[in-house]
């Protein structure tokens, strides 16, 4: 991490957890934790108990996200969800393009990019997920399926919308493996995230712009990673629905 930019600690449960259960996590967590003063911790809860759990976020430091949403603001899309109906609950951020979307739901890189658009013109942070898979990987292509998915997700966003927005770099063979890419090789793909983000748009928005690392991070391996210059934050999916094992994220040592 960078102390010019705030660290962002995001727990996308995914399909787990009850609105019960949801109530229940996020009413011990913040007792564990107290206010949350340098950094944002932010709950990426189903869609069905987004409501309960911004009604139950209190704790400084603490805010809500969606998973994922439409890019239109209203119409006949059924079963979609409009970014004007998730600032109407209360949230502040909406992961688009998640790995699981784009593999399992068809998402594309210029659906992502309608999302991410949509997200922010409704006055929220999109929280944009782009890695490689692990052939791409081996086959040296990382860069340039990074650098792809980072350039389709924010083309025709003005510098200001593009400060403001959230990337997650997440590996897609590192997601709920139990295999995270070392710090090291996370650094390195942060790296040339920031460098795009300065192609494309300023020296502002490559300073400013917040990316974070997810894919197995677990408390034993989140303080190697938020000791990298360009990791400012990690989003989680299995060791964010333990409070033990999320309190200890939340207080990562750098
Ligand atoms: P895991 O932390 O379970 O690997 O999931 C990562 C992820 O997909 C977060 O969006």
């Amino acid at each position: 991490m960078n102390p010019s930019r705030k660290p962002l600690i995001a727990a996308n449960w995914k399909m787990y957890k009850t609105v019960a259960e949801a109530v229940s996590f996020i009413k011990s967590i913040q007792e564990e934790t107290g206010p949350c003063a340098d950094l944002e911790v932010v709950i990426a809860p189903p869609f069905t108990a987004l409501k309960a759990v911004g009604d139950n976020l209190t704790q400084q430091g603490f805010s809500l996200a969606a998973q994922n949403c439409h890019w239109e603001e209203k119409g006949a899309f059924t079963g979609e969800v409009s970014p004007i109906m998730l600032s109407d609950l209360g949230c502040n951020y909406v992961i688009v393009g998640h790995s699981e979307r784009r593999q399992l739901f068809g998402e594309t890189d210029e659906t992502v990019r309608r999302k991410a658009a949509a997200v922010l013109a409704a006055g929220m942070v999109p929280v944009v997920c782009v890695g490689e898979v692990l052939e791409q990987r081996e086959q040296g292509k990382t860069f340039e399926v990074v650098g792809r998915q980072v350039e389709g997700a924010l083309s025709g966003l003005s510098a200001r919308q593009a400060e403001l927005l959230v990337i997650a770099y997440e590996p897609v063979w590192a997601i709920g493996t139990g295999r995270t890419a070392t710090a090291a090789q996370a650094q390195e793909v942060h790296a040339l995230i920031r460098k795009t983000l300065a192609a494309l748009f300023n020296k502002e928005v490559e300073k400013k712009g917040r990316i974070l690392y997810g894919g197995s991070v677990k408390p034993d391996n989140i303080d190697l990673l938020m000791a990298e210059p360009d990791i400012d934050g990690v989003l989680v999916g299995g060791a964010s629905l333990e409070v033990g094992s999320f309190k200890r994220l939340v207080q990562f040592k750098s």
